[in-house]
Parts: structure tokens; sequence; C-alpha cells
């Protein structure tokens, strides 16, 4: 058996020689990402591991299918790059990493929303001019706060944790409950239900085609003034120019956010000589209330090293036995 593994980063080499070691399978690690020009790469191999944010195309599958390869296994969690026809005409199957680290995004979430809340940006900018006075930057106390979680898969569930840890008030919404939580209460009936009642909102579902730009005017009319929202999700989620006016208004107060509409081409990517060219980004990312992170939630060693060793487990699976525990099936 022959794998081949597409956008290998250095911080990515240790875990897969690790499992090359104790698995004695043959894995070609290529730093490029995967396109049409680095597939050819994959002939002679009986299976592909991937991660990149950018786009799949079609013709990548259909040469996996020419090649005999019916085995991809994606070393993160979302699908929404995956072009489904294309899978499905050739026949291969898809696995995912559907729980690297919970942990890793709920934590960045919470830190973020804790920097908003007490005011850090204020004081880490004012603090370099030389100026230690406390006012006017009184902050707020998340144990005197609401959260309104949207999604209770693993991640959503690892942040209500944390926030109940810290003593907030937790509601939550998901079209699919989870029984423990539905026990305790802590489910509402609808969005709307959630947005009038919360201090913030944080995002925890899949990029959906039901859900795109689910956070726009309307959702942010129903809000009381104030709310802080964290997108640790997917950028198609928010509406960003609906959330510059939201900032604008002050109905929201503050935003973390790891991801963005249009991050391709911004995040991981070194721009000190290559200025961001998009208005909208460079207008959200100049707000002292706005803190960004470039997609950098999952960026852990504990994540790392479960995306890589999974996403090789999954793909051997598939190869020696046509199915794999993290299979994606879609309807
Ligand atoms: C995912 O796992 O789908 C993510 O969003 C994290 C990715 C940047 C590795």
């Amino acid at each position: 058996m022959k794998i081949i593994a597409y956008g290998i980063r250095d911080d990515e080499k240790p875990y897969l020689e690790e499992w090359v070691k104790d698995n004695k399978i043959e894995v070609k690690a290529v730093s490029e990402l995967l396109d049409s020009n680095t597939i050819e790469q994959a002939k002679g191999y009986d299976g592909v591991v991937a991660y990149q944010q950018k786009p799949y195309t079609d013709d990548l599958f259909d040469k996996m299918n020419e090649f005999g390869i019916h085995a991809f296994s994606l070393r993160n969690v979302g699908v929404d790059n995956v072009p489904v026809e294309a899978l499905k005409r050739n026949n291969i199957k898809i696995t995912n990493v559907p729980a690297y680290s919970p942990m890793a995004i709920a934590e960045l979430s919470v830190t973020q929303l804790l920097a908003l809340i007490r005011r850090i940006p204020e004081f880490d900018a004012k603090m370099a001019r030389g100026d230690f006075r406390w006012e006017p930057d009184i902050a707020l106390e998340l144990n005197q706060m609401t959260v309104g979680v949207i999604g209770t898969g693993r991640i959503g569930r690892a942040a209500i944790n944390i926030f109940k840890g810290f003593g907030a008030k937790v509601i939550a919404y998901d079209v699919f409950r989870n029984s423990e939580l539905e026990k305790e209460g802590i489910y509402v009936d609808s969005l709307e239900e959630l947005y009038r009642q919360v201090d913030v909102i944080t995002l925890h579902v899949p990029a959906l085609k039901d859900n795109y730009h689910m956070l726009n005017d309307e959702a942010f009319a129903q809000m009381h003034d104030g709310v802080f929202v964290l997108n640790f999700a997917r950028g198609s989620l928010i509406d960003t120019k609906a959330l510059l006016k939201a900032l604008d208004s002050g109905k929201v107060a503050g935003a973390a956010l790891d991801t963005y509409e249009d991050e391709v081409g911004i995040f991981d990517v070194d721009h000190q000589n290559d200025p961001i060219n998009d208005p909208v980004f460079n207008d959200l990312y100049s707000r002292r209330n706005v803190k960004i992170t470039p997609h950098a939630a999952f960026y852990t060693k504990p994540a790392v090293k479960n995306m890589v060793q999974i996403a090789l487990e999954n793909n051997k699976a598939l190869i020696e036995k046509g199915a794999a525990r993290n299979e994606v099936k879609f309807d």
C-alpha cells in the first residue's frame, strides 16, 4: 500500500514520520497543495491525503479515478470545499477528521472573548503610548453574561463546558439536539429566541447552503445593543457588511473571528510585502473591538498530531477495507 499526502507542512512531518514507523506503510509527503498540476504525482499511489482551504476541483477526482485511486482522506473536518458530485461520479470515498481537538477551537474562542470584554486591546494600545490609566475602559464579566451557542456538536459542547466553568448562563440552538444538554434544558426553540436573550453569540455549525449569511441585517436587528459575536466556524455564516454596520451602530460591541468569508488568499499567507487588497476585510481588521486570528484556532500540537495520524489511519482503512470510521456520506 502507498499513500500520497499533499500540503504537508514542516510541523506535520514528525507526526507523519511517527505514523509511518508504527504502521510500516509508504507515505510520500508533498509540500504542494493538491491541484490540477500536482495530482499527476498521485499516479501509482493507492490513496490521497490532503488538507487545504482552496477548493478541490472536479478534475482532481476524475484523475484519481483514472489512476485507480478511490480513497481520499482530509486532515481537517470541513468538507465544504469538496465537489460532492465529482466524488460520487468517480466512486471515491472520503473521510475527514471530525474531532482532532474540539478544545483547541473552543479555548481560542473563549480566550478572544475574554480579551474583548476585559478590554485588553484598549489597554495594550494605551499602555504602548505610555497611558496607564483605567478610564474609560471599564470591563464586563463573563459570569454575568448569557452566551448563546449555535451548534452543539463536539466544538459547541466543548465551548459550553468552558463557558459554564466561567459561570456564564448558556443557552443553545441546534436542529440536532444532544440528549444530555436537552435534559439540562439548555436549548431554545428558535434562533430568534436565542438572539433576543444573549450577550454573546458563538457559532459552531458547518457551512451549509441553508445557513449562508445566517448573521445578517435581520438577525442583528433582533439582538440587543452591545452583543459580542464569535465565529470560529466558517466565514460564510456571517454577512460581513452587515457585521460592519452592526459594529458601527453599537449593536455589536465586539467580534472575535477566526474565519472570514473571503479568507482564501488572506489567511496563512505572508502579507508583509504584499498588502491585503480587500476593503471589507481591511475595515474589519482596523477595528480595535474586532479580534481576528487567521483560521488558526485548530493550530495546536495535539490537534495537528491527530489531524495527520487520524487522516492516515482513515486512508489506510479505506484502501484496505473500502470503509473507514470517519467516512463522510452525502445524501
Ligand atoms: C477544519 O478542520 O475544517 C478547519 O476549519 C480547520 C482547518 C483550518 C484545518
